[in-house]
């Protein structure tokens, strides 16, 4: 560790009516890279483990390619077996799982979640403006959408205080300049010195003297030490979520090949590129990745499951679907699937267990 931060004991941190014995959320990672053993794993070592439920019936047994009609029961029975399995694997820890509000079956996978005894529900992807309602026989499963901006969260603020009386039990701020998957376009992208701290001290001054509450504040991108969670401790963070240091750990839930491309991955691997969700995300360089960036006449650009509300590949035939090269990916075809990932990587060498990275992070 730096001599710059001095490392102080992590608190732990309260969402909700839970409270996780360290400030350290496992990043949601799709199609089925974060599934129930990295969740089980991560909330057995005292952090919230995150299902990803985007494309998460894809390779379940409900799923029959023939009949596309079939995916949306799929992704609901493979939730349900996920989250039984992670709460059997950590019978007392937080688990969590990520929805995406541009998917069409969010609403029932949220209901499906809560029912299922989820303990919290993470949106992406979108402002989840309706989602109390989802819940509402469920007072105990926290919320914790997803926000990169000030400007966002003040409207969801506002609008489920004056909709359902309600606020988030906490929010999670995307560091849009690091983090791994799709990242908005957002001011710290674009305006010279506007970084994630910016966003961390308008909103926490917003939701002090407007909202009088205090919400937890959860910084998502490119964290990757006990260093680097000080210093988001500093700007004010009361967590961090963390995504791709996870991939290279034993439990994490894709093949072993896309855990060793991470592995052997540095900086100059990272690309940005488009994807049908009509968003920049952020990859590993490969086969696929220049396809896409060239716009390849041999890119695969069928519709799997129509899954998106609006989807590039769908609608334009432009890109690719996401959920065939995500998963292609985490199963072993490093080449021609998509790779997300992080900026800060190439600071692991080996696959280690989660409890060892967690102690890592924590000691
Ligand atoms: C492989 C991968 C898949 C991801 N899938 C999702 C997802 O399904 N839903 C979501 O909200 N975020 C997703 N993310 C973002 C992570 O949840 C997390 O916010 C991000 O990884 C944090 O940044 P870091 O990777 O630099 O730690 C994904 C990230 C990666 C690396």
């Amino acid at each position: 560790m730096s001599n710059s931060v001095i490392a102080s004991p992590l608190h732990p941190l309260r969402i909700g009516k839970h409270i996780a014995r360290y400030p350290i959320v496992q990043g949601a990672m799709a199609v089925r890279v974060s599934g129930a053993n990295l969740a089980g794993a991560v909330a057995n070592a005292g952090g919230v483990g995150v299902i990803a439920t985007l494309g998460i019936g894809l390779d379940s047994p409900y799923f029959d390619r023939r009949k596309r009609q079939s995916f949306f029961t799929a992704n609901k029975l493979a939730l349900i077996d996920e989250l039984a399995k992670a709460r059997y694997i950590s019978p007392d820890g937080i688990i969590g799982v990520n929805i995406l509000v541009a998917t069409k079956d969010y609403s029932v996978l949220a209901q499906t979640a809560a029912a299922e005894g989820a303990n919290l529900i993470i949106t992406a992807a979108g402002l989840p403006l309706s989602l109390p309602t989802y819940i509402a026989d469920y007072p105990d499963v926290a919320l914790m959408p997803t926000v990169a901006n000030v400007d966002d969260a003040k409207y969801l603020c506002q609008t489920w205080q004056s909709r359902y009386h309600r606020l988030p039990d906490a929010l999670i701020v995307e560091n849009c300049q690091m983090i791994g998957g799709h990242f908005s376009q957002c001011e710290q992208a674009n305006t010279p010195g506007f970084s994630v701290a910016t966003v961390i001290s308008q909103l926490r001054e917003y939701l002090t003297t407007h909202i009088g509450v205090m919400i937890p504040l959860i910084v998502s991108g490119g964290i990757c030490d006990r260093h680097d969670i000080e210093k988001m401790m500093q700007i004010g963070a009361n967590g961090v979520q963390i995504g791709t240091r996870f991939i290279t750990t034993q439990e994490c839930d894709a093949d072993i090949r896309y855990k060793v491309r991470h592995l052997q991955a540095n900086i100059t691997d990272i690309v940005t590129v488009p994807s049908p969700v009509g968003k920049p995300s952020r990859a590993l360089s490969n086969l696929f990745t220049e396809k896409v960036t060239a716009n390849a006449s041999t890119l695969e650009r069928r519709c799997i499951a129509n899954c998106l509300e609006v989807c590039l590949c769908r609608d334009k035939g432009k890109t690719y679907c996401l959920l065939q090269a995500l998963s292609q990916a985490a199963r072993g075809d490093i080449e021609n699937g998509l790779i997300f990932s992080g900026t800060n990587i190439g600071k692991t060498e080996q696959i280690i267990s989660v409890a060892e990275l967690m102690a890592e992070f924590t000691r």
